[in-house]
């Protein structure tokens, strides 16, 4: 393992929002792994910004806890954690005044081997004043970066919006928009899968293939995290994550893995979209709201019953299902089916690529029909990939075709630790690499698809059906896709 760790440049991480959620769960974690690898060392400082007024003492015993809660005991090493604390400092600020700012300067290092970036997690109401005081105070240098999250919007206006004010202080290319789906392994394995295997690209299109799925199913709920309702399933995940994982699958091969060329092909597939709006939207997306559960001891809230009682009645979908086609030469004719939602049957994330039937079998005699070939991409649990085939039943007895599939576990290949996607994109962002984050472009023309959906939503303002708990989601969602004589893989054993 440690062979293959390519040390970063000693960095100035400045941690804006550092004592909520994501610097808790996600980033402190996340650093830990790269520090105990050795992909960076004591040269290095991580800056944390936030409103309490703690020191830096009081911020290390939070870095400890997080590690504490979040890091495998066996990772956990006295020496390398103590070390690691010690890379942290604390800052108090009121981004409405200058209180914190100039303390911020003494903790900056103006040396120019030290790479400076600015991780901004906190709403996006406030990248505002923060981008402008680090303008200000003069914290800006050409070759600074800065790290948002999303939502970056809740529609094109107000995506413009968020990223107008970042630019006002930031260039593109010092600008690293996260969509941590891009940093998982098995997303990035995509890439591999299609353009490291001569394989697949020659078949990669309409003649040869029948439709695609791709599934994002959770089993948390989500009435207790006040930012879900208003925001809903299709902004929340199929926005960015889902319709990242599209491009993957829908693009044209890149000239190199330049993060250009890449999100340039990415965003050429965001353009081909059909739209979907007026009397279509109707027709081609589903919304659900999960139902509570109760039976054999088990009891479940529904989505009504967690929210807080101000926003009891919410429309807002926690499952979405759409149907989707690609205007271009390559995908004409191949329906996308697209689903992701809370609280359903299990945590399963795949894409399923459905090839065509065979144009003529030979087989009249046989035993069993060809089942067209299916390639299964599981992106998490169970990373891995499966490919269906038709092989001869062997034995005695006549041809006898038999559909079996050739497995690839990553689990079983590869016996490691899978990194998670922080660790990748926190690190890009000091190495410069672009190629996982997503560029303003991208992001408006996935809110310009989006836009017509959500407005059509809003003034029809029909409930969401309901699914119970547990479920594979709407009974709307099996039509979808059943209405054209097509099933949601749902290969209980992957
Ligand atoms: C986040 C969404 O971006 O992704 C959450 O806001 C969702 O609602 C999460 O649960 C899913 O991420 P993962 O990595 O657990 O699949």
């Amino acid at each position: 393992m440690t062979s293959r760790i390519i040390p970063v440049k000693p960095f100035d991480y400045v941690v804006f929002g550092a004592t909520g959620d994501l610097t808790y769960k996600k980033l402190i974690p996340a650093l830990y792994h790269r520090f105990a690898d050795g992909q960076f060392d004591e040269q290095s400082k991580i800056i944390g910004i936030a409103r309490s007024n703690w020191n830096d003492e009081q911020f290390r015993s939070f870095v400890r806890k997080s590690i504490n809660e979040f890091i495998d005991k066996s990772l956990i090493d006295k020496d390398i954690v103590n070390r690691f604390i010690s890379l942290f400092f604390y800052i108090a600020n009121d981004i409405n005044s200058d209180k914190g700012w100039a303390e911020l300067g003494e903790q900056l290092r103006d040396e120019e081997n030290i790479i400076r970036a600015f991780y901004l997690a906190v709403p996006p109401s406030i990248f505002a004043p923060i981008c402008d005081n680090i303008a200000k105070w003069n914290y800006w240098h050409s070759d600074a970066r800065v790290v948002v999250e999303k939502p970056l919007g809740h529609d094109l206006q107000s995506s413009k919006e968020i990223n107008d004010a970042i630019e006002r202080t930031f260039c593109e290319d010092q600008i690293y928009r996260i969509d941590h789906y891009l940093g998982k392994e098995t997303v990035q394995n995509l890439l591999a899968l299609r353009f490291a295997n001569i394989l697949f690209e020659p078949i990669w299109n309409s003649a040869h293939i029948d439709h695609v799925q791709i599934s994002v199913c959770e089993t948390i709920g989500a009435g207790t995290r006040g930012y879900y309702d208003g925001t809903g399933a299709l902004r929340d995940m199929v926005q960015n994550h889902i319709l990242q994982l599209l491009c993957l699958v829908a693009m044209e091969p890149p000239a190199s893995d330049r993060a250009n060329s890449l999100r340039d092909e990415k965003l050429k597939v965001l353009h081909s979209l059909a739209p979907i709006s007026g009397e279509n939207v109707e027709k081609l997306t589903v919304r659900g709201q999960y139902g509570g559960v109760s039976a054999e001891g088990v009891s479940v809230k529904s989505y009504q019953e967690e929210l807080e009682k101000s926003k009891k009645g919410s429309h807002t979908e926690t499952f979405v299902a759409l149907k989707l086609a690609l205007k271009n030469w390559r995908w004409s004719g191949v329906p996308f089916y697209l689903r992701t939602g809370k609280r359903m049957a299990k945590r399963m994330s795949e894409i399923v690529i459905q090839f065509r039937e065979i144009p003529h079998s030979i087989f009249s005699h046989a035993k069993g029909a060809p089942i067209p070939n299916m390639l299964v991409i599981r992106l998490q649990p169970d990373e891995g990939v499966k490919l269906f085939m038709m092989i001869k039943d062997p034995g005695p007895g006549g041809m006898r075709l038999k559909q079996v599939h050739l497995n690839l576990s990553f689990a079983d290949a590869f016996n490691e630790r899978t990194p998670n996607a922080y660790e990748r994109l926190l690190l890009d962002v000091i190495r410069g690499n672009q190629t996982l984050f997503m560029r303003r472009d991208e992001l408006e023309a996935a809110w310009t698809w989006i836009d017509p959906i959500m407005e059509e939503w809003q003034q029809t303002d029909r409930p969401p059906q309901k699914y119970n708990a547990g479920t594979w989601g709407p009974t709307n969602s099996i039509a979808l896709i059943e209405r054209d004589g097509r099933t949601w893989h749902e290969e209980s054993d992957f």
